[in-house]
């Protein structure tokens, strides 16, 4: 049952705007790579007569064959690539943990994650993971001796593991999303490392606030800098803790000051999305604010796993809510990634690929005209010649006639005389 649910939501995934674009940019650069090969092969063959082919086209023509290669090699690694961001102890690691429906990264109380994270699928049955600067690949346990692992390893803040994830439990990995954590935004005076060393081909960055207190200027800070770098980011804010503001009013007015808490956080992100940083208008920024509880989202769906109902044990009040915006924020989440992903990742190799086929006709078409040209010209100069020849058999024709006719005249001349001669 579990995996016929996982193929409907595959199926409706927004995630597979840029699943099904990926694989199609593939199979036409598989296409153009034959092509190219193709035209290659042609042109060798005509390589050695100098007068069809110049020495630059051949070369203009095999060069496309790396670029092409080239192409093909960064397409089938593409991937989109979500970034979290927010101050110690927000629940980073959780909310890529509830993401990806199981105990992956290390979260605790403190400051836990000492390095960037990131996470990607892998074919195989085993995650592991590979340190930077290092090809050795590391298997992982369980989350206890992932961080174990990594408090091993001398590892500075703005370093990155790489932990690979099989595939085969959870489609976020399994459709090319990359997730990436960081440390506390709070505990670091790298920033601009960062920025240059993880954000740079992001797709998404995800802002995880603490719904119990407000954005932060390190939060803040954090984000000035990346739309500096960036043109447009898309950015999502999460306030997250939102179990532990909300837990069960016990009286009306505990009631509304909830709900005034919230508009104020909201009006706060929207603000600080739509006028500071000036990524979003107004209205499209509300639809990027969530208020979430990254470890009751967990929770519910480990539970969900094991066959148990998501509302199973003590839940605070409202978990409901907080479960439905968590995936109201998930699918849209979903939706901008594909998107984003698709333009900025294949809209530059698009018009590649186009530049290169468009190229390519070109010189053929240029064979094509000097081939034709050519062939005329010889049948000019063989028309030429054929006509000498048709001339000087007719002058032939016209002197043996001559020659004969003047032989006979002699002939006749010279009887005549003959008998004249023995007449006298
Ligand atoms: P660092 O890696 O240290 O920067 O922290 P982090 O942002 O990754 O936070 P982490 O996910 O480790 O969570 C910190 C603590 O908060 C953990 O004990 C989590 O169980 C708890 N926590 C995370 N999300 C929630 C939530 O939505 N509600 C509540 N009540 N606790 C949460
Ligand atoms: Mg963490």
């Amino acid at each position: 049952k579990q995996s016929r649910t996982n193929d409907i939501r595959t199926e409706n995934s927004p995630l597979q705007i840029f699943v099904k674009a990926k694989k199609k940019i593939n199979d036409i650069f598989l296409e153009i790579d034959d092509y190219v090969d193709d035209t290659v092969r042609f042109i060798d063959s005509l390589k050695d007569d100098h007068k069809i082919i110049a020495q630059e086209e051949v070369q203009k023509v095999e060069a496309y064959k790396d670029k092409v290669q080239g192409i093909r090699y960064v397409l089938k690694r593409d991937h989109m690539k979500v970034a979290f961001f927010g101050r110690t102890s927000n629940g980073k690691s959780t909310v890529i943990n509830a993401m990806l429906r199981d105990k992956i990264l290390p979260s605790g109380i403190g400051h836990t994650t000492n390095c960037f994270l990131q996470v990607e699928g892998s074919d195989g049955e085993e995650p592991y993971l590979i340190t930077e600067g290092s090809d050795i690949k590391q298997p992982v346990q369980s989350v206890g001796q992932l961080g174990h692992a990594l408090c091993k390893e001398k590892l500075c803040e703005s370093n990155l593991v790489r932990i690979f994830w099989p595939k085969s439990k959870c489609l976020l990995l399994r459709d090319d999303v990359v997730f990436v954590d960081s440390p506390g935004v709070d505990v670091t005076p790298n920033l601009d490392e960062w920025i240059d060393k993880h954000c740079l081909d992001a797709d998404v960055f995800v802002l995880v606030a603490n719904a119990e207190s407000t954005l932060m200027l390190a939060e803040k800070n954090f984000f000035h800098k990346v739309s500096t770098k960036l043109s447009k980011p898309n950015i999502f804010i999460l306030n997250n803790r939102w179990d532990a503001s909300a837990s069960e009013p016990e009286f009306l007015d505990e009631l509304d000051e909830q709900k005034e808490v919230r508009a104020q956080h909201q009006d706060r992100a929207v603000d600080f999305l739509a006028r500071e940083l000036r990524v979003y208008n107004t209205k499209d920024a509300e639809e990027r604010v969530f208020f979430v509880s990254a470890k009751e989202t967990l929770q519910a769906r480990l539970k969900e796993q094991k066959g148990e109902s998501a509302h199973s044990g003590a839940l605070a009040e409202g978990f409901q809510n907080r479960y439905f915006e968590f995936q109201d924020f998930e699918r849209k989440f979903e939706e901008c990634i594909s998107k984003s992903a698709v333009k900025t990742k294949f809209e530059q190799h698009t018009q590649r690929g186009k530049h290169i086929s468009t190229e390519i006709r070109q010189t053929l078409n240029e064979i094509l005209d000097r081939t034709q040209k050519m062939k005329a010209e010889q049948m000019n100069a063989q028309k030429e010649v054929r006509d000498k020849l048709n001339f000087t058999e007719q002058q032939l024709i016209l002197l043996t006639q001559e020659m004969k006719d003047k032989i006979h005249r002699m002939v006749e001349d010279v009887e005549q005389r003959v008998s004249k001669a023995l007449n006298e």
